[in-house]
């Protein structure tokens, strides 16, 4: 999937984005992000989604040197940790940090994790952003659990509109007007908990929909998001699930997507930044 950034002078910094990929959130035991990226890249997974925040972008950095595989092939999205989006020089530090300790020359797309606390922090913290993305640092940049109001305001501030906004969406929130103001100001939704954190694998009305389509539900579920037009990133430790989660991409879901649709109930699995002011 291909993602830009809309400037004044029109879309810049266009960069293709594999539109699956794995999460690497709750994977805290020593070794539990390395093995898991490991078997994902070996299964044919190209994008891994981690963050400052999980404490584990060593161990992807890490599982890309053992796997041997070429820099180029694999896309890997991080993110500013909210309690670091202070201001615009800690953004480039922290920017840097990550660069280290990825062990990489360069990050696909970084992402400020959620809209900074104090609200005079978001300007200087986005032209942080912009500096790193003029660097060749990251290859794009963007946003996450950015909400109407907090992307309407870019619009104002932003030499570079994000190219992608990751939020949480699944069967049970599906968050039209978002998606909507995503699109609005050219940005990819990411989807984040496509599982709803493992909550709703259980939803008796995915399992009969899974039955009727002859797949797990797990893979409904994933596949909806992904079929919505999201970049998916499904988190697994466990191999069978991480296959499992891949070979959603060959489910045809498009005989119940009414059905699918109807099982929206506005659930939030964790946290939702988006409605704050
Ligand atoms: N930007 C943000 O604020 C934010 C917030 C949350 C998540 N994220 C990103 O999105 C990724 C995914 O979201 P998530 O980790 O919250 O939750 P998720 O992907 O919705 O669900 C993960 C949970 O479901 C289980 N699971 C995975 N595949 C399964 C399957 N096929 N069948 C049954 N259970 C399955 C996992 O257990 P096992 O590991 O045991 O399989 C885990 O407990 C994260 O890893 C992270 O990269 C971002």
């Amino acid at each position: 999937m291909r993602i830009s950034h809309n400037t004044s002078e029109g879309e810049l910094y266009v960069h293709e984005v594999p539109q699956f990929g794995l999460g690497v959130f709750l994977m805290s035991e020593g070794g539990e992000c390395k093995n898991s990226v490991l078997t994902a890249l070996e299964c044919g997974y190209t994008h891994i989604d981690t963050a400052r925040a999980y404490n584990n972008e060593q161990e992807v950095g890490q599982a890309l040197k053992e796997a041997g595989v070429d820099r180029e092939s694999v896309f890997i999205t991080t993110k500013l940790r909210r309690t670091h989006a202070t201001g615009y020089v800690d953004t480039i530090e922290h920017c840097k940090k990550s660069l280290e300790l990825l062990d990489t020359d360069y990050i696909d797309l970084y992402l400020v994790h959620a809209p900074p606390e104090n609200p005079e922090h978001r300007i200087p913290v986005w032209k942080g952003m912009e500096y790193c993305l003029e660097q060749g640092w990251v290859k794009s940049i963007g946003v996450s659990n950015y909400g109407i109001a907090h992307l309407e305001a870019m619009k104002e501030y932003a030499t570079y509109l994000p190219s992608v906004n990751q939020v949480e969406f699944n069967p049970w929130l599906q968050r039209p007007n978002l998606m909507a103001a995503t699109a609005d100001v050219g940005a990819k939704v990411m989807a984040y908990s496509p599982l709803a954190r493992g909550h709703k694998v259980d939803d008796p009305e995915l399992a009969a929909i899974a039955e009727r389509i002859g797949c797990t539900p797990a893979q409904v579920a994933i596949k909806f998001c992904y079929d919505s037009g999201c970049i998916t990133i499904p988190k697994s430790s466990n191999p069978d699930r991480i296959r499992e989660n891949l070979a959603s991409l060959d489910v045809d879901i498009s005989g119940e997507m009414d059905a699918i649709k109807a099982m929206e109930c506005g659930y939030i699995s964790g946290w939702d930044p988006t409605t704050e002011d």
